[in-house]
């Protein structure tokens, strides 16, 4: 695979992504990371590792249609063919999300179908919930929803603040996307319809 991440500011799961392909064994490469927002903290790491770092600002385009095909020119410029979102901050257009129509995952900080959206962490908490986690899946139309690669689940232990549990289940996305990502690219996780078949075997 020729991977563009997307991101709007810390990258951390950018840099997870980045890190890993960095051992030649992994099977797909980060040909570029692109930003809607010219100050997101994560472009100097992907410049400092001497990946293509691109800034598509939303504020200089007229529409969201002229911004995406501004992210898709980009993503084509440098290669790629499969987009990972990673704390990319803008909701993608149903016409990005056919542009890449199996090519195009997100990481979400909750396990999925509980949580979409925001504050998960805090939602979480206030039910109550003795397992949280985080997803990987496909992009569809539908928020937070779409085939599911992949899942990491952490305990929701005594005295957790949304920020503790966060930090305990970032940790779980650094290693989850990775995973997914190199799951992806060895053809042992298969999208078929609306579902993810993983190989058995493929993850302990
Ligand atoms: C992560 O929690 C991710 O699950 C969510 O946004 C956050 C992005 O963090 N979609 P980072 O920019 O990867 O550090």
């Amino acid at each position: 695979l020729k991977v563009g991440i997307l991101i709007s500011g810390r990258g951390s799961n950018m840099a997870a992504l980045v890190e890993a392909a960095q051992d030649p064994a992994f099977p797909a490469e980060i040909c570029c990371v692109l930003s809607n927002r010219p100050d997101a903290k994560g472009l100097d790491f992907a410049r400092a590792r001497g990946i293509p770092a691109v800034v598509v600002d939303h504020k200089a385009h007229a529409s969201k249609a002229e911004f995406e095909a501004a992210v898709i020119d980009a993503l084509v410029a440098h290669g790629v063919d499969f987009v990972c979102l990673a704390g990319f901050m803008r909701i993608v257009s149903p016409a990005f999300i056919e542009r890449w129509h199996n090519r195009l995952i997100n990481i979400h900080p909750s396990l999925l179908p509980s949580y979409k959206g925001l504050h998960t962490h805090e939602r979480a908490i206030a039910d109550g919930v003795k397992l949280a986690g985080c997803t990987v899946h496909f992009v569809r139309a539908e928020m937070d929803a779409g085939p599911i690669v992949a899942q990491a689940a952490v305990p929701v232990v005594a005295g957790d603040t949304p920020d503790s549990l966060a930090a305990r289940i970032l940790t779980a996305e650094h290693r989850l996307y990775p995973l997914a990502v190199r799951l992806i690219a060895e053809g042992k996780a298969k999208i078929t319809g609306e579902r993810v078949e993983i190989a058995p075997g493929a993850v302990d």
